[in-house]
């Protein structure tokens, strides 16, 4: 029955879909991910340079060390996305080019780079998006005891600074933080990110301060930066499903939501912890380090949220084994969920890609719609969204992707659908431009849209980016 609340919808999924007016078509890196010169200009070791150096940490033993040689390479980059037809670009400050030692004055030659980098941008037309913080850590800061630490969150303010002074004339549109999540639970609590720490508490302190060390750097900009500028962080919000109608799965999705999710927006966009938050992990601390006025200074106004999705995920009530084998974030004896041992995570059926991820862009959708009725008049930006296949260079130089244009197609109607539904989504970010350094899976798994001959540097535009192309050009995302 088609009720009048399903009439405006938009089309089915074969029909070709056209996106607003000023829709922002992007693709996205990470400075980690990309760069390679690791010693190059000052810059000193983060936490990644060494997790990463730590035999049996990242597959093969692979490092940034030299990635795709993007410090070097950067001009054939951005030309690259004028070629396509991009229109932002989302990319990371290494915090330790610069500020080496995560305190003091700014290294000179680490801005130069990203000011050339920006004004090249800015040059071709393509708006730049700078993250302040994606992973990369000043290990100097590690040993003084990292996120768990409530000085990390200081240095991180002085360091927004100093990234203000140096680009907030020419950078329009900032993030703080990308994935806090994944720092503080893959980093202190499964170990399976760098610094590789595995401890429940810690894990719990560490997102305390990624929230206040987000606050106090979106403060730390908004004194800096034009009135005109955008301030934001990216999450990846987990779009959490129940393997089961239980009451005891209901009860899972509530805690997992509680620990993945809520744990950011809630004092970062609403300016307080989750009640059932603080109730479910009262058994590992009480949460002192939470000082007052805190709540205060992370509750900032934001511009906009980014969000960043791949996959859904399933969880039910389990037997509290605590083994925690399939939440798509890497395998480790230790949990990134404290206090949730008693939770399952499940493979969703069907198609998957070379991360083992479920392909489900109804999850786009549904996590939209969720995000726009909690957070009426927030609008979104989708920062990363994409997937790994086996991409290979056939005999005459082309890279044909199917499956990826396959999931980028899905992945694309589900936002146009959740826009023709009411969600407030101003642009979408592919992850990522190039193939690169995808983290404790080292150079295995390829993401981009480009494809990087490793030996050499290459860089080979894969069917994807064609096919992207030609959607960012038109902002029409053709029929099937
Ligand atoms: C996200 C990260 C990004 C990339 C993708 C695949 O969690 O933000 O750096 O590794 O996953």
């Amino acid at each position: 029955m088609v009720t009048a609340a399903h009439q405006h919808t938009a089309p089915g999924p074969e029909a070709p879909r056209t996106f607003p007016e000023g829709f922002l078509w992007g693709s996205a890196t990470a400075s980690y991910q990309i760069e390679g010169a690791a010693a190059e200009d000052g810059r000193t070791p983060s936490i990644w340079d060494t997790y990463a150096r730590t035999p049996g940490r990242v597959r093969n033993g692979d490092t940034g060390d030299i990635a795709t040689d993007h410090y070097h390479r950067w001009r054939e980059d951005v030309a690259l996305m004028a070629d396509l037809g991009i229109g932002a670009y989302r990319f990371s400050l290494a915090w330790p080019r610069i500020q080496p030692t995560g305190r003091g004055p700014a290294a000179q030659k680490g801005l130069d780079f990203y000011r050339r980098l920006v004004d090249e941008l800015l040059d071709k037309g393509i708006q730049p998006v700078a993250t302040l913080y994606h992973w990369d850590l000043p290990q100097e800061l590690e040993d003084a005891g990292g996120w768990p630490e409530r000085a990390t969150a200081e240095r991180f303010a002085e360091y927004a600074a100093l990234a203000a002074d140096a680009l907030g004339d020419r950078v329009k549109t900032w993030t703080t933080l990308n994935e806090p999540w994944c720092s503080a639970f893959l980093g202190y609590g499964s170990g399976v990110h760098a610094p590789g720490r595995t401890d429940p508490v810690d894990a719990l302190r560490a997102a305390h301060h990624l929230n206040l060390a987000h606050g106090l750097a979106v403060r730390a900009l908004r004194d800096r930066i034009p009135a005109d500028a955008r301030c934001s962080v990216t999450l990846n919000l987990h779009h959490l499903r129940p393997l089961t109608g239980d009451a005891a799965d209901a009860d899972a999705v509530r805690r997992i939501d509680a620990l993945a999710n809520r744990v950011f927006t809630g004092p970062m966009l609403r300016g307080a912890y989750p009640e059932d938050l603080l109730k479910d992990t009262a058994p590992l601390t009480d949460w002192s380090f939470v000082h007052d006025g805190d709540l205060r200074e992370i509750h900032q106004p934001l511009d906009f949220l980014g969000v960043n999705y791949y996959t859904p995920t399933v969880v039910s009530r389990a037997d509290g084994s605590g083994t925690h084998t399939s939440d798509g974030h890497g395998r480790s004896a230790h949990s990134p969920w404290p206090g949730a041992d008693d939770v399952a995570f499940h493979q969703p059926p069907g198609e998957t890609t070379a991360m083992g991820w479920a392909v489900d862009p109804s999850g786009l959708h549904e996590l939209l719609g969720r995000l726009a009725s909690d957070f009426p008049g927030l609008p979104l930006v989708i920062t990363e969204n994409g997937a790994a296949f086996d991409d290979y260079a056939d005999p005459s130089g082309n890279v044909n992707d199917p499956a990826r244009i396959s999931y980028l197609r899905g992945h694309l109607a589900a936002v146009h659908q959740a826009i023709a539904d009411g969600a407030d989504v101003r642009g979408y970010f592919l992850w990522s431009l190039l193939d690169n350094f995808e983290w404790g899976y080292g150079y295995s798994k390829r993401f981009g849209a480009v494809y990087v001959d490793y030996p050499t540097g290459t860089r080979i535009p894969k069917a994807s980016a064609r096919w992207y192309s030609a959607v960012a050009r038109t902002g029409v995302l053709p029929g099937a």
